[in-house]
């Protein structure tokens, strides 16, 4: 089969395609003719070795020290079962699924194995593949700093970096929670963000939210430009940073901390669910700004690499 393979960090180009083999389906697990997947922020740091300040020796020890210990890249897809294990029990061929294997990655393919008790899920029957393979990486993240930081109905929460992947999840996400949501994002993307449900979007060429006299209870950081010495002017007393682009001093100042919640989001079947029953109620629809084919993927992780992507970069297979 087909897939997307790098063996060496760098820049775009050290992505190809290469014939590797397709997986033999195991006891416990379905294979998944892939339709669609994504390049996200996660490939482009595990590609890049480019890491939030203070992470670059935690980067190199998780993806590979010399080189990439996973040469295929991917942590999203959405596909149809063609073949599943002979234990398996809750998936039949032609379901049509999405997964998420996250930080293990392996997407970037034309067959994937998943094990039927692992991150998979049934398609929502709203979403095409495309919206279903962009509705993980940023709707599992939004989650979990919602989940994590306690966000409670009526909040007020800020975004900056809403037209992005997490971001565009995050605004959706957290109004459906009931919050009342504010963007910050650039000019080109202000009626995007607006239509995604936040009640402002701020162009943050034209105007400095940090130095407004709106008051937040939250103050999500998705672009890396709103840590705590910024965002705190505009929290409310018990007002929370939900740091989810920070440095790794931001880490440590996030312990012992109630009003910063840091760190990696995990990834859990029931999230997926949980993503799957918005989308399924028309209140997350996933945003593509660009899709490519697998041959063209050089392409995607150009895009990914601009930092001023719209929502997903998709890639058809
Ligand atoms: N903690 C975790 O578990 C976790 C999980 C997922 C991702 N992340 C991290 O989160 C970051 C964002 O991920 P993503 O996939 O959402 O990235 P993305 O899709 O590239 O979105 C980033 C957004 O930031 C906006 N932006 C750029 N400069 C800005 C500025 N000065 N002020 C405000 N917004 C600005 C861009 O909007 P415009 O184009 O409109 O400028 C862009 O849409 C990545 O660094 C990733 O590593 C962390």
């Amino acid at each position: 089969m087909k897939a997307a393979v790098y063996h060496r960090y760098g820049g775009p180009e050290v992505v190809s395609i290469a014939d590797v083999p397709t997986p033999a389906v195991g006891d416990r697990e379905v294979l998944i003719r892939v339709h669609a997947t994504t390049v996200t922020t996660g490939d482009w740091r595990a590609r890049s070795l480019q890491m939030p300040a203070g992470f670059g020796l935690l980067g190199r020890l998780v993806f590979g020290v010399t080189k990439p210990r996973q040469p295929i890249l991917g942590t999203e897809l959405a596909g149809e079962i063609t073949a599943i294990g002979a234990n398996v029990r809750s998936f039949a061929v032609g379901d049509r699924v999405f997964a998420f294997p996250g930080a293990k990655m392996g997407c970037h393919v034309e067959y994937k194995c998943v094990r039927e008790d692992g991150p998979i899920v049934k398609l929502p029957s709203a979403l095409t593949y495309a919206q279903a393979a962009a509705l993980s990486f940023g709707g599992i993240t939004a989650l979990h700093f919602c989940r994590r930081g306690k966000l409670q109905v009526g909040e007020r929460m800020l975004v900056n970096g809403a037209s992005g992947n997490v971001g565009s999840a995050m605004v959706q996400i957290a109004k459906a929670q009931g919050a009342h949501v504010t963007g910050v994002c650039s000019g080109k993307n202000v009626a995007l963000v607006e239509s995604l449900g936040a009640e402002r979007a701020i162009d943050y060429a034209k105007e400095d939210f940090a130095a407004g006299a709106e008051r937040y209870d939250v103050v999500v950081d998705v672009a890396g430009t709103a840590p705590w010495s910024r965002s705190k002017r505009v929290l409310t007393d018990k007002g929370r940073l939900f740091s989810v682009l920070g440095s790794f001093s931001e880490l440590l100042r996030s312990f012992g901390n109630r009003r910063i919640i840091a760190g990696p989001a995990g990834e859990s079947v029931e999230d997926l669910r949980a993503l799957a029953a918005l989308a399924d109620g028309g209140k997350l629809v996933p945003v593509i700004g660009a899709t490519f084919p697998l041959d063209r993927i050089v392409d995607a992780h150009r895009e990914v690499d601009s930092g001023h992507k719209r929502g997903s970069v998709v890639v058809t297979i």
